[in-house]
């Protein structure tokens, strides 16, 4: 995600700045190859200080794949209570991030880090793709389906796992979608020329769509049913696990969303759930959408098919039943 700095440098080979909250910038160098930049950051979401640092990596790269480039280089950006925790954290955590990016075929080639009061853990990622197939969020055309590749519901597990709510099957459902790459459905989206694209993270599903909406100029439907949610998170929403953020994302959104009337709070959390290093959400041509969901089936990625890219002068998403 990216800050809102203004791209007022006009440089032509600028292809993605920061004016529509795209995933990554990218900077054409050639005909033939552009730059794709991004960099994220966390403090831990995990105990597990391994754990952690592939989480922070596969989000990082997320970014990358969103925007249907491949990562090459990737620098650390480490804040660490040196004082307090010992060196062998700070470790554990640097080697589950390399360990990501090894597999994402990318190498960490350095870093900075710093004195800090609690540990924060990022990177730095620079990818590159063919400027004609950047896939951004700004290109969402009316008629459009849209598919999510992972099911929703970490942030509200993070949430029950701080408050011992959580049992092992669900930290460990959330665990392996957190540190799961969204490389294969990036390949799969690349090959089937997907229209645009974002992955889901801290503004939720809702959040992020409304960034794609409102970047290409249309409005969304989403088809609650078809939306997956990771097993177990229905329950613990329900007994009050929904972080802050989910709240504060529905609030955010409020003049956009509109909800068919008996759609619980719950359901609408849910929606608005931040993700931590969350799934794609493409758009892609309705006539291929369901080879592209059979296609990240084969894959090994769970691909819904949940909603839909419509005609709209505002980017109203409406939840249907
Ligand atoms: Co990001
Ligand atoms: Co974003
Ligand atoms: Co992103």
């Amino acid at each position: 995600m990216l800050c809102h700095l203004n791209d007022s440098m006009e440089d032509p080979n600028l292809l993605v700045g920061s004016s529509t909250s795209d995933d990554a910038a990218v900077y054409r160098l050639n005909d033939e190859t552009a730059l794709v930049q991004t960099v994220d950051y966390f403090t831990p979401v995990v105990d597990d200080p391994y754990t952690f640092g592939q989480i922070t990596a596969a989000n990082a790269l997320s970014d990358i794949y969103a925007m249907g480039a491949k990562p090459l280089l990737a620098l650390n950006i480490i804040g660490f209570p040196v004082k307090l925790l010992s060196l062998d954290v700070l470790v554990e955590i640097l080697r589950g991030g390399a360990d990501k990016v090894k597999e994402a075929g990318a190498i960490v080639v350095g870093g900075h880090s710093i004195e800090d009061q609690e540990p924060k853990y990022g990177l730095a990622v620079t990818g590159i793709a063919h400027p004609d197939h950047i896939i951004t969020n700004a290109t969402a055309r009316p008629g459009d389906a849209l598919i999510l590749t992972k099911p929703l519901g970490t942030g509200i597990i993070n949430t029950a796992i701080k408050g011992k709510m959580a049992d092992s099957a669900a930290s460990n459902a959330a665990v392996n979608l957190m540190t799961a790459l969204n490389d294969r459905a990036a390949r799969v989206m690349v090959d089937l020329g997907a229209a645009a694209c974002t992955d889901v993270t801290g503004f939720g599903l809702v959040g992020h769509l409304y960034e794609m909406l409102a970047a290409s100029g249309v409005g969304g439907r989403m088809f609650l049913p078809e939306i997956p949610v990771l097993d177990q998170v229905r329950p613990l929403a329900e007994l009050g696990m929904a972080p802050g953020g989910a709240y504060r994302n529905l609030e955010f959104l409020a003049e956009w969303l509109r909800w068919d009337a008996d759609i619980k709070d719950i359901d609408r959390l849910i929606l608005a759930d931040p993700q931590t290093s969350g799934g794609l959400l493409i758009a892609v041509s309705a006539d291929r959408a369901e080879e592209m969901v059979s296609s990240l089936q084969e894959a090994g990625v769970a691909g819904a098919l949940i909603g839909q890219i419509i005609e709209s002068d505002q980017p109203l998403i409406h939840v249907e039943k």
